[in-house]
C-alpha cells in the first residue's frame, strides 16, 4: 500500500515537473478575447517594446491586450490599411478626441521622439502582423 502512494507521489511530481518546466505559451488575451501572440522581433520593434511599455502600455495595454483606459490595437480597426502609420504619429503628436469608444481623450505624448515614434510603430505592426491584423 505505501508503495503505491509513493509511486503515485513520484507520478504527480513527474507530471507537474512536466507542466512547469514545459515552455509555456503567451496565455495572455485581448480585451476583446483571444490569445495574444508574440512573435520575434526585428531589432527595430525589439526597442519599440520597450518605449512602448514606458509609455503606451499604461492605456493600450502590455502587448497591445487593451485596459480600462484605452482600447487594444489588435482588432481590425487599428489594421495598417484603416490606421495608417500617419495616424499614430498623429495620435503622439496631438492626442486623440476620443470618437471610437468611452476610454477618453488620449492626451498628446509630445515628448516622444521620431527615433522613438518609428520603433514604437514598428513594433505595434509585428505584433498586429502575428495576430492576423494585416
Ligand atoms: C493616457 C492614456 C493613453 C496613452 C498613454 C496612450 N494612448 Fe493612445 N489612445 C488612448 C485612447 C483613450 C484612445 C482612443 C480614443 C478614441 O478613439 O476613442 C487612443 C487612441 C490611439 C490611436 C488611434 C487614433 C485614431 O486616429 O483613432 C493611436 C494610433 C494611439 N492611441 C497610439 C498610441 C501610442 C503609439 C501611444 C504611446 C506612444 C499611446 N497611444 C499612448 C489613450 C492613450
Amino acid at each position: 500500500m505505501k508503495k503505491i502512494v509513493i509511486v503515485a507521489v513520484l507520478a504527480a511530481v513527474a507530471v507537474g515537473g512536466y507542466f512547469w518546466l514545459s515552455p509555456s505559451p503567451a496565455t495572455q488575451e485581448s480585451e476583446l478575447g483571444g490569445e495574444i501572440i508574440v512573435p520575434q522581433f526585428s531589432a527595430l520593434a525589439a526597442e519599440g517594446e520597450e518605449v512602448y511599455n514606458g509609455t503606451c502600455a499604461a492605456c493600450h495595454g502590455v502587448n497591445l491586450a487593451g485596459t480600462d483606459n484605452g482600447p487594444t490595437f489588435l482588432q481590425t480597426i487599428y489594421r495598417p490599411a484603416h490606421h495608417s502609420d500617419y495616424a499614430f504619429v498623429s495620435a503622439v503628436q496631438n492626442g486623440v478626441i476620443a470618437h471610437h469608444w468611452n476610454f477618453g481623450n488620449m492626451p498628446k505624448l509630445d515628448y516622444i521622439t521620431n527615433d522613438e515614434l518609428v520603433r514604437v510603430i514598428s513594433y505595434i505592426r509585428e505584433m498586429q502582423q502575428a495576430n492576423g491584423i494585416l
